[in-house]
C-alpha cells in the first residue's frame, strides 16, 4: 500500500531586496525591535552589514538581475511579501542611465514575475510593496511649482530623470501585474497585491543615502555633527518635501498591513513636512553652533530638485489606510535627527 508523500512545507518568508540600503537598514532595525524579523530573507548585491546579520533569517548576496537566483528563491521559499527596495537613486542614475534602467526596471520586472509565479504556487497573491518617489513628478518651471502647491498623485507626471522615469514606469508595471497580467488567457492570472508609496526626500540620522539628489539635507546634518564644512549643491530657496526614516518605515508597514478592501488605489503619496534648503541649514545651525554650511548650487542637480514638487498631497493615504506622520519638522529635528546624530557620532 502506497501513501501519498507529503511535500515538505516551504518556509514562509518576507523577501526584502536592497536591504543594505538606508531604508532597508531602518526597516530591519524596526522589524527586529518590534516583531520577529526571523522570517525575513534579504537580498542585496553587498550582502548585509555585519551588525545586522543576526537580525534576519538569511542574507543572500546577489543581483536582482540574476534569473537563476530568482528561480532559486521561487523554488526554495513560500514568499508572502516582497518589499522591493533595490534601486539606483536619481544622481547615480543620471551617470549610468542604461544601468539604472536595467536595475530599476528589469530588476522590478523580475521580482513582479517572481511574485506572479509564487502567487500561483501558493494559491493567493503575493504582497508587493514598492517605494516610489517624488522623482516621478516633473514641474516645468518655478512659477508652476509655486502655483501647484501640494501635488496630487496623477498630476505633473513628466519626470526629467532616468530614476523618475524608471519609478513611474514601474508603478505602471505594478498596476498592470496586479490587474491585467495575462488578461487574454483562458485562465487569467490572480495577479500580485501591488502597493506603492511615493516617498519625499528621506532623512535618516543613522545612515547616509548614496546617489540621491535630495541628499543635501542629510549631508548637511551629518557634516555639521562632524564639524565639517558643507557646500550645499542647491540654493537656499530650493524646496521639496522631506520625511524622516521612522515615518518612512511606518508608512511602508502600515500600507503592507492595510486590509486590501480598504485600498482603492495602487499608488499613494506620503508626506510629512516641506522645508527649503535654507530652512534646513538654519535648523542645523541652531543645534550645531559652529556649523559651516555654504550654498554653492550645482545647476544640473539644482534643476532636478527644482523639477520636484514643493509638497505632495497625501489625502488618499490618510483616508484609505490611516496614514499620518508622527514627525513634523520640529519633532523631526528636536526629537529624532539632532539627538540621534549626536549620540551616534559621540561613540
Ligand atoms: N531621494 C531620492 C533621490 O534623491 C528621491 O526620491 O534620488
Amino acid at each position: 500500500m502506497f501513501t501519498r508523500r507529503r511535500a515538505p512545507l516551504r518556509e514562509k518568508i518576507t523577501l526584502i531586496t536592497g536591504a543594505n540600503g538606508e531604508v532597508g537598514h531602518g526597516l530591519i532595525e524596526h522589524l527586529a525591535a518590534t516583531r520577529s524579523a526571523a522570517d525575513v530573507v534579504v537580498l542585496d548585491l553587498r550582502g548585509l552589514d555585519e551588525a545586522m546579520r543576526g537580525k534576519v533569517n538569511r542574507v543572500i548576496v546577489g543581483d536582482i538581475l540574476d534569473n537563476e537566483l530568482i528561480n532559486l528563491l521561487l523554488n526554495e521559499y513560500e514568499i508572502e511579501t516582497i518589499i522591493h527596495l533595490a534601486a539606483l537613486l536619481s544622481t547615480h542614475s543620471e551617470f549610468n542611465p542604461e544601468t539604472a534602467h536595467r536595475v530599476n526596471v528589469q530588476g522590478t520586472l523580475n521580482l513582479l514575475k517572481l511574485a506572479i509565479e509564487q502567487g500561483k504556487s501558493r494559491g493567493s497573491p503575493v504582497k508587493f510593496i514598492f517605494p516610489s518617489s517624488i522623482a516621478v513628478y516633473g514641474l516645468p518651471d518655478a512659477e508652476t511649482k509655486a502655483r501647484a502647491g501640494a501635488v496630487k498623485e496623477q498630476e505633473y507626471l513628466y519626470p526629467i530623470t532616468m530614476y523618475g522615469c524608471n519609478k513611474l514606469y514601474c508603478e505602471h508595471l505594478g498596476r498592470y501585474y496586479a490587474q491585467y497580467y495575462q488578461q487574454l488567457s483562458a485562465m487569467p492570472s490572480m495577479g500580485v497585491d501591488f502597493r506603492c508609496v511615493r516617498f519625499p526626500g528621506l532623512i535618516s540620522a543613522n545612515t547616509m543615502p548614496t546617489g540621491g539628489t535630495s541628499d543635501y539635507a542629510p549631508e548637511m546634518l551629518h557634516a555639521a555633527v562632524q564639524g565639517k564644512h558643507y557646500a550645499c549643491f542647491v540654493s537656499e530657496e530650493a524646496q521639496i518635501p522631506f520625511m524622516v526614516m521612522p515615518d518612512a518605515i511606518k508608512s511602508l508597514l502600515l500600507l503592507e498591513r492595510a486590509p486590501q478592501n480598504m485600498l482603492n488605489h495602487y499608488i499613494y503619496n506620503v508626506s510629512s513636512f516641506s522645508l527649503t534648503a535654507g530652512e534646513i541649514a538654519e535648523r542645523v545651525r541652531a543645534s550645531f553652533a559652529g556649523a559651516d554650511i555654504t550654498f554653492d548650487p550645482d545647476p544640473a542637480r539644482a534643476a532636478i530638485v527644482e523639477s520636484w514638487p514643493r509638497d505632495i498631497d497625501d489625502a488618499a493615504a490618510r483616508a484609505e489606510w490611516g496614514w499620518q506622520p508622527e514627525y513634523d519638522a520640529d519633532r523631526s529635528f528636536e526629537e529624532y535627527l539632532i539627538p540621534t546624530v549626536r549620540a551616534i557620532y559621540a561613540k
